[in-house]
């Protein structure tokens, strides 16, 4: 796979997923401790991450390069990232200077930003983010945007080839969940591509109200029809696990009140038992998988006996974080 970006598992074909994939698995069978020797990775953080955070420095330490982390969590300088302001305020550094000198020491940058929530529209096209990669000369790895999160997505597509989930005619329900906050929509919508360009039967399990936007409902619809899966769409629980391979759970914000997080407070309300439980895997297949990216909450996302129980693939997710991550490493970076 020849990689000049990783912003989209949607701008691959799936045969370069399998080939990412593949990479994974050899570099987990036969280790490269000098792939990337004298290689630097930038990794450069504008929201929190345990896993994001780890699994590139672990994967780029492996693979014999080396990285280092900028977020404003450390003592930098405070980050202006709007255009056209007068900066005589706190912050004492832009963004577009920022960037292009991170740039400098690196071969590659992984940016992971936080979705405003204010304009849909903007967030579904990934504006601001789309906007911060413009400003990097290198080869750039999105490690979440407002509308994202590929590396998550290629480390669940390994991880359901693990679990030998069925891809033609395999069943993916993705379902909101309650949590207490709004959050973005970067890994329902990539969840639902990715399911999607797998060739699998992915429904979407929401209440009214938390419908994904209808350009990613969309473009999944697009890479559903070349894959020979299928997408729907639904608010009905009962309907949408009857057969279920996977149940993949997720919370994330209003769509019909994006930006106004009082008024979807109130919507979510009375959602709480949108809960993800043993009794959701009544009507599922017997070896049915519970999927989550984490972090999660326990007793409000997912119940604790679900998230340890034998159902649970939550940590092979996370492990296979770093093994896709230093797959797509090795392709952007490597020389040979
Ligand atoms: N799933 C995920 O991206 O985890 P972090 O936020 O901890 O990086």
């Amino acid at each position: 796979v020849s990689l000049s970006r990783f912003n989209d598992l949607a701008e691959l074909e799936p045969e370069q997923v399998d080939a990412l994939i593949q990479l994974a698995q050899r570099l987990e069978r036969s280790p490269e401790p000098h792939a990337l020797t004298g290689k630097v990775l930038a990794l450069f953080f504008l929201s929190p991450s345990l896993r994001t955070l780890t699994s590139f420095q672990a994967g780029m330490s492996r693979l014999g390069g080396g990285s280092f982390v900028v977020s404003p969590d450390q003592n930098i300088h405070r980050l202006e990232t709007r255009r056209g302001v007068v900066m005589d305020g706190d912050a004492v550094e832009h963004i577009r200077e920022a960037l292009p000198v991170l740039c400098s020491y690196a071969d590659a940058i992984g940016i992971r930003s936080f979705a405003p929530r204010k304009d849909l529209d903007a967030d579904v096209a990934d504006r601001d983010f789309q906007a911060l990669l413009e400003l990097c000369p290198v080869p750039t790895i999105n490690m979440e945007s407002a509308i994202l999160h590929p590396t998550q997505s290629l480390a669940d597509w390994k991880t359901m080839d693990e679990l030998t989930i069925p891809r033609k005619g395999g069943k993916l329900v993705l379902s909101w969940a309650y949590h207490p906050k709004p959050l973005p929509l970067a890994v329902g919508a990539s969840t639902l591509t990715m399911a999607a360009m797998r060739g699998m039967d992915v429904t979407v399990l929401r209440p009214e109200g938390f419908e994904l936007p209808e350009p990613v409902m969309a473009k999944a619809r697009g890479l559903a029809a070349r894959s020979g899966g299928s997408v729907s769409e639904t608010d009905d629980r009962r309907a949408a696990l009857e057969g279920a391979h996977v149940v993949y759970a997720k919370s994330w914000s209003s769509t019909r009140h994006y930006g106004d997080d009082e008024a979807d407070r109130e919507l979510r309300s009375s959602l709480e038992p949108w809960r993800v439980d043993e009794s959701w895997f009544e009507s599922a297949t017997f070896r049915c998988r519970f999927m989550h990216c984490l972090p999660v909450r326990r007793g409000v996302v997912v119940t604790e006996d679900v998230l340890e129980g034998g159902r649970s693939a939550v940590l092979a997710q996370a492990r296979n974080r770093m093994w896709g991550q230093m797959a797509v490493l090795h392709e952007l970076m490597g020389t040979d």
